[in-house]
């Protein structure tokens, strides 16, 4: 039997990048996925014989809608990932209130709203696997360790790593394990976005900022969306039943100095 047979999934931010990859390998494991994104992901729905809506993990009233469109499309939940973000690279001085409180809603209000609004579903059929329920929270390497030009988007993904272990403790007893996940640059629109601001924070030209990107990670390459989606099924499954408010670090080595 496949190790995530029998579960059903939720994915934020699906439509692409490490949702995406995510989703997809939820769905070898064998659960049933539900996507969500701005705009539903049906497409990626229909190719992995799961189910898509609409959903802006900054709405409170979306995300109550997302958890009784699960009760009666999938029976349930049970794995939960908040992976919808944003990423500012900006230099301080110039960063606005309303960026740095855009960044905040996606980023850390999304992540609140989304582990409140599952916990009564991930609860109820908690007691059914040998490693309970699962929520998994999107940080970054950026939630460890501080960047030049990113110190907005450092609060808000340090924020994460510590909503996560408080969750995880609150939690607990429920058979809830809540785990942060700490990705280096990973090629996505994203990384592209990190690409880009390096560049136009430091003047050097793109392809320079890439091979700099590159560099920042020992194992001498950024990551794929397939690395996070790999450790994020490991964090969902019994495997990592005894895990819970940990902080799994894949970034090619880049915060092992
Ligand atoms: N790519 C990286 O280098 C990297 C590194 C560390 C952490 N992360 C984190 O991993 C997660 C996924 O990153 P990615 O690289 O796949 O990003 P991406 O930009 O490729 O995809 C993010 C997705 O989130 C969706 N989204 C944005 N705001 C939303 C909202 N309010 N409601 C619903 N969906 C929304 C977007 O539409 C998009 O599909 C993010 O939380 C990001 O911060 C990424």
């Amino acid at each position: 039997m496949a190790e995530l047979s029998g579960r059903v999934a939720l994915v934020t931010g699906a439509s692409r990048g490490i949702g995406a990859a995510t989703a997809r390998a939820l769905a070898a494991a064998g659960a049933k996925v539900a996507v969500t994104d701005l705009a539903a992901p049906d497409a990626l729905a229909a190719e992995i014989g799961g189910l898509a809506r609409a959903q802006d993990v900054t709405s409170e009233a979306d995300w109550a809608a997302t958890m009784e469109w699960l009760r009666a499309e999938a029976g349930g939940l049970d794995i939960l990932v908040n992976n919808a973000g944003l990423f500012l690279m900006k230099p301080l001085i110039e960063t606005t209130l309303e960026e740095w409180q855009r960044l905040h809603r996606v980023n850390v209000e999304g992540v609140f709203l989304g582990t409140r609004a599952a916990i009564p579903l991930l609860a109820e059929r908690a007691a059914k696997w040998p490693g309970g329920a699962s929520v998994i929270n999107l940080s970054s390497m950026a939630g460890l360790v501080g960047s030049a030009g990113a110190a907005c988007y450092n609060a808000s993904k340090g924020a994460v790593r510590l909503f996560t272990k408080g969750a995880a403790l609150e939690l607990a007893p429920s058979r809830i394990r809540v785990n942060s996940v700490h990705p280096g640059v990973i090629e996505t629109a994203m990384g592209d976005e990190v690409v880009h601001g390096l560049s136009g924070l430091t003047g050097m030209g793109e392809n320079e900022a890439r091979s700099v990107a590159n560099q920042l990670h020992p194992l001498g390459h950024m990551g794929q969306p397939q690395n996070v989606a790999d450790a994020i099924v490991f964090l969902a499954s019994d495997k990592a039943a005894f895990m819970t408010g940990s902080e799994v670090v894949v970034d090619g080595g880049a915060t092992a100095g």
